[in-house]
């Protein structure tokens, strides 16, 4: 069956109130020129989920994001935001177990699996990331990596991973202007396709997105391939007419 594309906006730790302000109205006004053919989402910093409602407000084609959410519902978790806080500013999309989660917070996959099920639970969807470091990629574990982060998800959330979002992201391109090219890619989209259809019968629903240095150039061979039904875009979606020309390439 069809579904649209998602082309998500990580801003990361990036921008000022301001900034994020003027990238939202760039996005919006390039948006109102041309109808998206996708759904876009745009995954803001915590403090600036509120204007991001506002900013949002009264029109469909952005969606507000998350960047994290906490694994507990509530409770004395200092620093922590709990999927219902985020519900409670219009929160529609979570990035859960990012790389640089996983990497500088020590975020492991059962923590990922358990933030993915907070925000299921307050009708958010998670967008979970995965992906192999340079060195797994070297030693020639990327699927074992890859299987093993999905796994987990899979194993805590049962059949809800219809409701999720996969992100393929290795690590090895973030940031770096180094991108998976399409083939490589699309080799790891497609296993990890086989891994959710042998958890669902309705895997082909799931969209599966590339992120690593998606770019304006690239978007659109990378967004062709089968198995990849949209982006997670970083760098990129700091900018409003390089974001838009992501948007367009998702058809
Ligand atoms: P990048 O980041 O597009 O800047 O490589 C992607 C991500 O980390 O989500």
């Amino acid at each position: 069956m069809s579904k649209s594309k998602l082309i998500a906006g990580n801003w990361k730790m990036n921008a000022s109130l301001e900034g994020s302000a003027a990238l939202v109205r760039g996005v919006l006004d390039g948006l109102a020129q041309a109808q998206p053919a996708c759904d876009v989402a745009m995954c803001a910093p915590a403090p600036y989920l509120a204007a991001l409602q506002g900013w949002l407000a009264g029109q469909s084609a952005v969606q507000p994001g998350a960047q994290d959410v906490s694994a507990h519902a509530s409770g004395a978790y200092t620093g922590e935001v709990s999927a219902d806080m985020l519900r409670d500013f219009g929160v529609r999309y979570c990035i859960v177990g990012h790389s640089e989660r996983r990497q500088y917070h020590g975020e492991t996959d059962e923590l990922v699996a358990a933030k993915t099920q907070r925000a299921l639970a307050a009708g958010i969807t998670p967008i979970v990331c995965v992906g192999e470091t340079l060195a797994e990629r070297d030693g020639g574990h990327t699927e074992e990596v890859v299987r093993r982060q999905l796994a987990a998800v899979i194993h805590v959330n049962g059949h809800c991973i219809t409701e999720v979002v996969v992100a393929y992201e290795p690590v090895w391109a973030i940031g770096t202007g180094k991108t998976a090219t399409p083939e490589l890619a699309q080799q790891v989209h497609a296993a990890l396709r086989a891994q959710l259809r042998a958890a669902s019968d309705h895997a082909d629903r799931i969209r599966l997105l590339y992120g690593g240095s998606m770019n304006a150039a690239n978007a659109a061979s990378l967004l062709s391939q089968p198995d990849i039904d949209g982006g997670l875009i970083g760098g990129a979606s700091l900018k409003a007419a390089d974001f838009l020309a992501i948007v367009a390439a998702a058809r």
